[in-house]
């Protein structure tokens, strides 16, 4: 897991405004990066996704919003789009810079993932997209999230989380049957974007 990378210019002009280097100062254990993710990155994230077809997408840690903002941009009318985020300076800048009906932001811990569902009356969802750093979080609540996202998404549905290593592989085979996983290079660090799903 990355602890600390040298930052470009432009990277460390982005990442201080978005308040995100700060946030990894404060939070190392929960925000696990340096910078917001690049858009390579994001279309590699997305590239699994049928927006067509997406009714309920779930996000995992949004950050800033970088993702939040791509996701809306390209789901349908009447979609949903629920994001957890545990921290409170992330949730309220995503809450001041993203408006959009499709968006319900949760300032609480993913591993609530079914609770808050049950309350939206939501028992599928299509895919959960997830930027949570697996090597940080401690097992217990991690397991939890995962299963809780195996429940939710059934056969059809698929999990997409990126991770600086590979480290997370036998736990995701552990919990998905399908497991593949593609390299982002241009991102600060380098990436790796998981695919599951317990299609068989
Ligand atoms: C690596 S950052 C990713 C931010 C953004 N999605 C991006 O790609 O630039 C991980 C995010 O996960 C959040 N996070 C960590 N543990 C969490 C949890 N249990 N529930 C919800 N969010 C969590 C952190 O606060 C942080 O915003």
């Amino acid at each position: 897991m990355l602890i600390f990378v040298a930052l470009n210019n432009k990277t460390r002009i982005l990442a201080k405004k978005s308040g995100f280097f700060n946030e990894f100062l404060k939070e190392r254990k929960t925000v696990g990066a340096v910078a917001p993710s690049s858009k390579f990155l994001m279309k590699r994230m997305f590239a699994p996704i049928d927006f067509d077809k997406a009714d309920v997408i779930v996000e995992l840690g949004p950050g800033n919003g970088v993702f939040t903002k791509g996701l809306l941009a390209e789901m349908k009318p009447g979609s949903r789009l629920l994001s957890f985020e545990l921290s409170r300076n992330f949730y309220e800048h995503i809450n001041l810079n993203i408006r959009d009906e499709k968006l319900s932001l949760i300032n609480d811990s993913a591993e609530k993932l079914e609770q808050y569902l049950a309350l939206e009356g939501i028992h599928k969802v299509d895919y959960v997209v997830s930027s949570l750093p697996l090597a940080v979080i401690p097992d217990v609540v991690k397991n939890k999230i995962l299963d809780s996202s195996v429940k939710v998404l059934g056969k059809e549905g698929k999990y997409i989380q990126f991770q600086y290593s590979l480290n997370a592989r036998k736990l995701l085979q552990s919990k998905f049957k399908k497991v593949s996983f593609k390299f982002a290079p241009v991102n600060i660090p380098p990436a790796f974007v998981y695919q599951c799903s317990n299609n068989s």
